[in-house]
């Protein structure tokens, strides 16, 4: 598995990162054992970071995590554990709250507790803020980082679903560097090449990680704004490069994500083992530049102008 440096973490991650938003599947003790082999599949691949959320199953995804995490307690020091906290579904915890956003101190502190102990561990490697409060203020978030990084709880900060303005805005009030914009990048998002998210993670050593990466080759992205002649014509593209590299088609559109000098992470959300070795393959490829705007081509419908 080849490695790149996130910040100053300790040790360097896995190009590919697995995503643990699946891993609980239906609940079922069936579901559980398949999740638990996912990320046992994804160590033994050389995945060290697991992409983690105090909401994935409701704390399901973070607790077979820790079940794994108590199993085999050697694992804990060769791996990078990062969870997100933030969004507040509705009717949690009444009936009747609506859906909302919260960054305040006391909250976030609460879910980073609650994510220590359903992933068993003693302090989470990256903490994330999973998508920005309307209402945020960043002294007081830069509050909350500095607590939690006194109090032991988290090593490193980023954030997530975050623009250029609000990462700035946010490393402007606090000491704790932010190493991390975790966004949607895939064939049918390409916002971050374009709105500066990409540039800044460049100019300010930031890693971007790439939730979503295959969505339109396998399943349809979110909020698609794809016609059925435009998903055709991007198959058609994605079908001719599979061919040409001798690979899956949506190993191409991981490779497609590796090609960019932000040296983007995806995050890789498979609960199949064959799949989660094989993604591996897109790091392999010798992707040509030409490849990468034949698709972008493919997306837009046009050719750059
Ligand atoms: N920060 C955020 O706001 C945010 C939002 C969403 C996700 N995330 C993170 O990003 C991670 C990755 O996102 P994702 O789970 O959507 O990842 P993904 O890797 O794009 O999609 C995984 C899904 O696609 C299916 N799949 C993969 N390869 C396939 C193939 N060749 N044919 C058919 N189906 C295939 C998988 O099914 P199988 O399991 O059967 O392979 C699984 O259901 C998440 O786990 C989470 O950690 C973050």
């Amino acid at each position: 598995m080849k490695t790149t440096q996130i910040g100053n973490l300790t040790q360097p991650s896995s190009r590919l990162v697995y995503g643990c938003m699946r891993i609980n599947g239906d609940n079922s003790p069936g579901a559980i054992t398949q999740g638990k082999t996912a990320i046992r599949s994804a160590i033994d691949a050389g995945y060290n970071h697991f992409d983690h959320a105090d909401i994935y199953g409701g704390g399901e995804c973070e607790r077979i995590f820790g079940q794994v995490m108590k199993e085999s307690p050697e694992l804990r020091e060769q791996l990078i554990v990062t969870s997100k906290a933030g969004i507040r579904f509705a009717n949690t915890p009444n009936e009747g709250d609506v859906g909302r956003y919260d960054f305040s101190k006391d909250y976030l502190i609460k879910q980073v507790e609650g994510s220590l102990e359903r992933l068993n561990v003693e302090a989470l490697d990256l903490f994330l803020l999973h998508r920005p409060d309307y209402l945020f203020d960043p002294q007081e978030v830069a509050e909350t980082f500095e607590q939690l990084k006194r109090q032991g709880k988290v090593k490193h900060f980023g954030v997530s679903n975050f623009s250029p303005s609000q990462v700035s805005l946010l490393q402007a009030a606090t000491t704790e560097k932010l190493i991390v914009n975790q966004v949607e990048i895939n064939i049918h998002n390409i916002s971050s090449f374009t709105d500066g998210t990409l540039d800044q993670c460049l100019q300010h050593d930031i890693t971007p990680m790439a939730w979503c990466p295959i969505a339109t080759v396998v399943y349809e992205a979110w909020g698609n704004t794809f016609s059925i002649d435009d998903v055709n014509r991007i198959h058609q593209e994605f079908d001719r490069q599979a061919q040409f590299y001798d690979c899956e088609k949506w190993i191409i559109a991981f490779a497609w994500l590796l090609k960019h000098p932000a040296k983007i992470c995806p995050i890789v959300g498979s609960t199949n083992p064959q799949r989660i070795v094989a993604a591996k393959q897109a790091l392999e490829l010798n992707y040509s530049r030409e490849d990468w705007y034949r698709l972008l081509q493919a997306r837009n419908g046009q050719a750059v102008p």
